[in-house]
């Protein structure tokens, strides 16, 4: 284990089993929709990569960046594009990748603003949510775990850009943060 890590919440073998689990429900529902699954970045790269390997069906995806938090561990509730998606969505069946669902101010920007882009239909996959902090009506269509009000890192999920790499959902020791 990283020597920041106080506790890991969701191990290398449990994400696998659950991006398995998810991905072929998703391949059941999108198998003859040529969905476009659209990745969060940055934190939900390594999900996708995940993710997509196991949907064997006709797919596209795209990629899309905003910013909400900077380095802090806060939301500010600003939206900002920094990357927008390549093409256009008219009459596709969208599917946003998605790391975490925190006060849920991202996703319900992204999803209205989708929407107002003429696609056939937009659903969410997360692979965590933390319903205990939501401030918007907002639930995932598709949620790998629900976890309790923690800062979580690892496995896409950064602070101030780092532990993206680890393999697993951890908890950062409190000195971390000082
Ligand atoms: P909202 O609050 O808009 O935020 O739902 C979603 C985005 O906030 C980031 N986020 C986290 N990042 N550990 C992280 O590394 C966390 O525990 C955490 N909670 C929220 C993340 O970028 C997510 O896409
Ligand atoms: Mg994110």
């Amino acid at each position: 284990m990283h020597q920041d890590i106080k506790e890991v919440l969701i191990s290398e073998e449990q994400i696998k089993e659950k991006v398995r689990e998810l991905g072929q429900r998703l391949s059941e529902e999108y198998k003859d929709l040529n969905p476009l699954c659209i990745c969060v970045l940055k934190g939900a790269v390594p999900f996708m990569a995940d993710l997509i390997r196991e949907m064997p069906i006709k797919m596209e995806m795209d990629f899309m960046a905003v910013s909400s938090y900077g380095n802090s561990t806060t939301s500010s509730g600003v939206v900002r594009i920094l990357k927008d998606l390549d093409a256009s969505i008219e009459g596709r069946h969208v599917l946003i990748v998605e790391d975490i669902i925190d006060s849920g101010l991202t996703l319900s920007y992204l999803v209205e603003m989708l929407k107002g882009r003429n696609a056939a239909s937009v659903k969410i996959v997360t692979l965590l949510d933390k319903p205990d902090r939501r401030k918007v009506d907002l639930s995932p269509d598709y949620c790998g775990f629900t976890i309790p009000d923690a800062f979580v890192i690892g496995y896409g999920l950064d602070f101030a850009e780092k532990y993206r790499n680890l393999p697993y959902i951890g908890v950062l020791k409190e000195e971390v943060y000082q």
